[in-house]
Formats: C-alpha cells, structure tokens, sequence
C-alpha cells in the first residue's frame, strides 16, 4: 500500500510542484475506487445535500449528516486525507460550538480534518479549532453556505474591492493555523496571485490552472448530476447515461424471460 497521505505531505506537494488532486466522496463504494485511483484528499462535502439527498443548496445539511457519510468514507479510504465539511450553523454560534462541532467530525466520524467557509470573519474560528489539534482546511470565493447574501453561485472577485477583499480573506485563513484553503469560482488571475502570496496550498474548484490542486465533486466529474453544468466542471464520463442502458436491459431482460439464465440459478 502507498504511504497514507497527511496534512504535511500537501506541503511538500505544494513545494514540490506537484498538483494535488480533491474530490468529494459520500459513500463506501465510491471512497474506495477514489482511494485506490489515488486521489490525495477525500471531501465529504455538504453539498452531499445537493448530490444525495436532493436538498436545494447546502443550507439543511447536518453535523450528523456529515458524521453518517464520513464513517462510510473512512471504512473504504486506506491511503486519502480524510476531510469533513462544517455545515451551516455547526461553527457560526459560537467557538464553543465549532469546537465541538469540529471535535465530533473526528471523534465520531473519523475524519482527519475540517473544512470551514469563511475568510477575516472565520479568523478566531479556525485559529481556536487549530488550537486544539483539528487540521482545518479554509474555503473562500464562492462559498456555498452564503447563498442569501451572495445573491446566487456567482464568481467572486469581479467586482470593485473583491479582489483586496479576497486576498485578505486568503491571507486572514493562513494566519489563523489552516493547512490548505479552497478557492471557488474566483478569476484564475487572482487564484494564481494568492496562490503566489500563500504558503499554504490552494485548492480549486472555478479557479484555473495556477492553484496547488484542483477539487470536484465526484457526480459532476462522473455525470451523475443530470443537467446541472457549470463552466468549471468537466464531465470525465457519463454514467447517467451508462446507468439508464445497464437499468433498461435488466428490465427488458426480465421482462422477456431472458434473466435469469441457467448460469445465473442453483442446481
Ligand atoms: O461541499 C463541497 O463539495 C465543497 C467542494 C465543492 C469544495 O465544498
């Protein structure tokens, strides 16, 4: 087996130059064919909402919800960081609250850190969850949780002030402790600038070719996600479609007596 991947080794890879690779996972089978293509970091996301349970955005998403698909990822995961996502409301109350919140992702869910949206207004969040020896993985741009305020899923950083504001956010995250920080739908100029100006690695996903690695949620990349298409995404397959023919032939074929065969019964 290939020597588990920890929060060091995406150092190294940034220093090094070697890209590192993301994607999102929510389920044993899944983690387990991610992990053993070699992905370096499994995310269980919150937009498990979206992708799995049919929510409209990320907003109903749970501390348990997570801690349910993250146990199902570690199960399958031998070699891949394990990531787990703060969800709305589990680390806005309080630092109290995001302590413990942060504490039950790995406790109870095994993850080997968290992810949390938000840049200068995260800043004591984060630095109090380092403090108490949980990895934490920043995420700024576009951040799904900010919905209402954003007005929608806009790139971020094309307006007046964005941009400061966003280097800001950027820098504020990697003085606060965390180890790798999310961009998302940023202008690839300013992914590279804070790219440049970070210690840390980036991470994107909407943010071009200059970030340190690059993430995707798994259904997107696999085609699993009907017609939702953003730019970014690049669909690597399309299993909806692969799915549909394999699910249509099981019915055509039990319903003209042709499964199952001799070879498929016991004598
Ligand atoms: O929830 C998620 O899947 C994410 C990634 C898109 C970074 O936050």
């Amino acid at each position: 087996m290939d020597k588990k991947i920890s929060i060091l080794d995406l150092q190294d890879m940034k220093e090094n130059g070697e890209k590192i690779t993301m994607l999102t996972a929510y389920d044993y089978p899944t983690a387990r064919i991610l992990d053993q293509c070699g992905v370096e970091v499994l995310l269980i996301g919150d937009s498990v909402g979206n992708v799995m349970m049919g929510t409209d955005n990320t907003l109903p998403v749970t501390t348990d919800d997570i801690i349910y698909h993250t146990k199902a990822v570690v199960r399958a995961r031998k070699r891949a960081l394990v990531v787990a996502d703060m969800p709305f409301m589990s680390y806005q109350v309080s630092i109290e609250q995001a302590k413990r919140e942060a504490g039950r992702m790995i406790k109870d869910g095994g993850a080997e850190a968290v992810k949390i949206e938000g840049g200068e207004n995260m800043e004591e969040v984060i630095h109090a969850i380092c403090n108490i020896d949980i990895p934490v993985m920043g995420h700024i741009g576009l951040t799904p949780q900010s919905i209402h305020r954003l007005g929608g899923y806009k790139v971020q950083g094309k307006e007046e002030g964005q941009r400061e504001k966003l280097m800001a956010d950027a820098l504020a995250v990697e003085r606060s402790g965390a180890f790798s920080i999310v961009l998302e739908a940023v202008p690839l100029s300013l992914a590279k600038e804070i790219t440049r100006n970070l210690k840390i690695p980036t991470i994107g996903i909407g943010a071009g070719i200059h970030c340190d690695g690059q993430v995707l949620v798994i259904h997107d990349l696999l085609g699993l996600a009907g017609n939702f298409r953003p730019k970014f995404v690049k669909r690597y397959a399309n299993l909806e479609t692969e799915t549909k023919k394999a699910v249509k032939t099981f019915l055509s074929e039990v319903k003209n007596k042709k499964f199952p065969t001799d070879k498929h019964s016991f004598h």
